[in-house]
């Protein structure tokens, strides 16, 4: 769809809850300060714009009302697909989206919508509380949007620190200090202000709608509560709020319904401005770091995504502060150039698993050594993906060797079972628009903390720091000088939202949770897809592994589809060490053939795909 288009759905809609927005019909690439004049205006008309959404909740609740987006004069754009499509981990999401479509909402407005259902229908992972990325293809263009959390002014590189030096375990991980500032509403307000076509209302209604009227529990949702409030016991405030999260229980959340209906109301500023940050800064009062000044303070940011060929394919990824997009790049192109000794090998053959890691190994190297906040750390970035330096990499790289961390050093110069809980989802319209969204509370239910009287739990992000050199975090990577704990700076994440793109046109939609393990799980996927030409399902289907630097010679095998028998004889035969985790990624992705999208959710997971006519 082309903007002046864009700009004719939203002339219908913008008059009372939005931002103004320039001549050509984008908002500021920055938030600035004309998110803050929408918010103040509607802090003005708090009282009667609160009715409004509570009493458009209302209607809500009686079942989504499709508003019309154009009267029969406007003209509609010329369908780019057959039908649109999402890839979402749950399906209340998928719901969701439905009833977006039908509204006339485009992808972004489906991928806001679906964010905010998470946060209330997927609590360990789909947040309020936590960050994220976003990687958009929109009328031919691609974007990227950072709404990653920041450390807190007050906070300090040695604050995990005990007076020997030690990291205090689990200081980082759960309860108030672990909390980084939170970016979600953030990011999905400038990402709805900046491309969507309904009101920031409509897309917030379906989440309020499941927030007040519950939605139902299953086993495994359970289960995810129960092995997260075991850490949380005597720590935090969660169970107050989570211990009826049961199978069969229909799940009400009161006081986020509210929450939610003070952002639709007021504005995704409402969350670092109104009462919602006034409850935020209380429920850290004298605990954590986080005042009502960061929260005032937070901005998402648009930054230009990170951009590759490969393959005949053009590559719309994650840049820094994500080490995923260059990590993703590094290992497609190395896995490229070592062709010759590829070829004929089966998938995850042992010599094939063997490759791969020490294609792993050097791409952990860099990312240890170079990666961090792009807005305090220079990082390398055309270097690392460089056609001529990652030549040179895979020169190293010999079949015979085992290489291990001793050996294997950041190139320019100079653990443990994964413990999850990020979500992602691929959305497409039928205008051939595209989003990749990729957020994370960190940990399952992040820090444990409840906001009361918001409903809503904080993350743990600052586990993504260096709390001090050399010592692995929760995914068991490492990092160096660039990812040291400073006030306003970004962690250094692993999060992967990223689109191909083939002549122009989205051809795939991909992303994950897993921590490090999420560039490793997409690379593998996509050699599936491109290298092994196996149709998605199945391409989801194979068996994964993961490899990264540290610990030495260790391979991770799921127990999805676990290596055992003859391989696990030849791996370990060829030194490495096999090592169970409980979690190898819940990939939703959507391939595009020729005008068609066909969806598809990980096996391992819940997920759901469904093309949305
Ligand atoms: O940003 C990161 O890389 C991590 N906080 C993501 C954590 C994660 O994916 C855990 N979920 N499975």
């Amino acid at each position: 769809m082309s903007f002046p288009t864009l700009r004719a759905f939203r002339a219908l809609f913008d008059a009372d809850d939005r931002a103004c927005f320039c001549a050509d019909g984008h908002a500021p690439a920055l938030a600035d300060s004309r998110s803050n004049v929408s918010w103040r205006s509607a802090r003005l008309a708090r009282a009667a714009s609160v009715a409004a959404a509570l009493s458009l909740t209302a209607v809500l609740t009686a079942g989504f009302v499709a508003a019309p987006v154009a009267d029969a004069k406007t003209p509609q754009p010329k369908a780019a697909l057959d039908a649109s499509a999402v890839a979402v981990p749950d399906r209340y999401a998928a719901d969701t989206a439905q009833q977006i479509f039908a509204a006339g909402g485009n992808a972004v407005d489906a991928a806001v919508a679906i964010s905010f259902t998470l946060a209330v229908t997927y609590p360990d992972a789909g947040n309020i509380g936590g960050g994220g990325f976003m990687t958009l293809y929109v009328d031919g263009k691609p974007y990227f949007l950072d709404y990653r959390e920041t450390a807190p002014q007050r906070a300090t590189r040695d604050m995990y620190l005990d007076e020997k030096g030690n990291v205090i375990p689990g200081l980082s991980l759960v309860g108030h200090r672990a909390v980084a500032v939170p970016g979600t509403v953030a990011g999905m307000w400038e990402a709805q202000k900046r491309f969507g076509k309904l009101k920031w209302k409509q897309v917030l209604a379906p989440a309020i709608k499941y927030a007040t009227d519950g939605f139902t529990v299953d086993a495994w949702l359970q289960q995810r509560r129960d092995l997260a409030a075991k850490g949380f016991a005597g720590k935090t405030n969660f169970d107050a709020y989570f211990s009826n999260l049961k199978t069969g229980v229909v799940f009400r959340q009161p006081e986020l319904a509210q929450t939610l209906s003070r952002i639709a109301a007021d504005g995704g500023r409402e969350f670092y401005e109104g009462q919602t940050a006034d409850l935020i800064a209380k429920q850290m009062y004298g605990h954590g770091l986080i005042t009502k000044t960061d929260l005032v303070q937070y901005k998402a940011v648009w930054r230009q995504p990170l951009a590759a060929d490969w393959n005949g394919y053009r590559i719309v990824t994650a840049p820094p502060p994500s080490s995923g997009g260059i990590g993703l790049i590094q290992m497609l192109k190395m896995k490229a150039d070592l062709k010759p000794q590829f070829d004929g090998l089966a998938l995850n053959s042992e010599p094939y698993i063997h490759l791969i890691a020490q294609i792993e190994d050097r791409v952990f190297a860099d990312r240890q050594q170079y990666m961090g906040d792009p807005d305090s750390y220079r990082v390398p970035v055309d270097r690392l993906i460089d056609d001529a330096y990652l030549a040179k990499r895979v020169e190293e790289i010999t079949p015979d060797e085992v290489l291990g961390a001793a050996s294997v050093k950041p190139g320019l110069g100079d653990s443990m079972p994964e413990k999850a809980q990020t979500t992602h989802f691929s959305v497409v319209d039928k205008w051939g628009n595209a989003v990749s969204n990729t957020y994370t509370l960190n940990g399952p239910f992040g820090s444990g903390v409840v906001v009361d009287g918001g409903g809503f739990v904080l993350n743990d992000e600052m586990d993504d720091f260096e709390a001090k050199a050399g010592v692995p975090n929760q995914s068991g990577v490492t990092s160096g000088d660039a990812n040291t704990i400073a006030p306003n700076r970004r962690p250094l994440s692993s999060m992967t939202p990223t689109i191909l793109l083939k002549d122009g046109k989205v051809s795939l939609v991909i992303g994950t949770p897993g921590a490090s393990r999420i560039l490793t799980t997409i690379f593998q996927v996509m050699t599936n897809l491109y290298d092994f030409n196996m149709p998605p399902a199945d391409a989801l289907a194979a068996m994964r592994f993961h490899h990264q630097l540290l610990p030495q010679k260790t391979i991770y095998y799921e127990p999805y589809q676990p290596i055992d028998g003859d391989l696990a004889a030849q791996l370990k035969a060829r030194g490495y060490t096999l090592q169970g985790q409980t979690f190898n990624g819940d990939v939703q992705m959507i391939r595009i053939d020729g005008t068609t999208p066909q969806p598809a959710a990980d096996p391992r997971g819940a997920g759901v795909g469904r093309v949305i006519q």
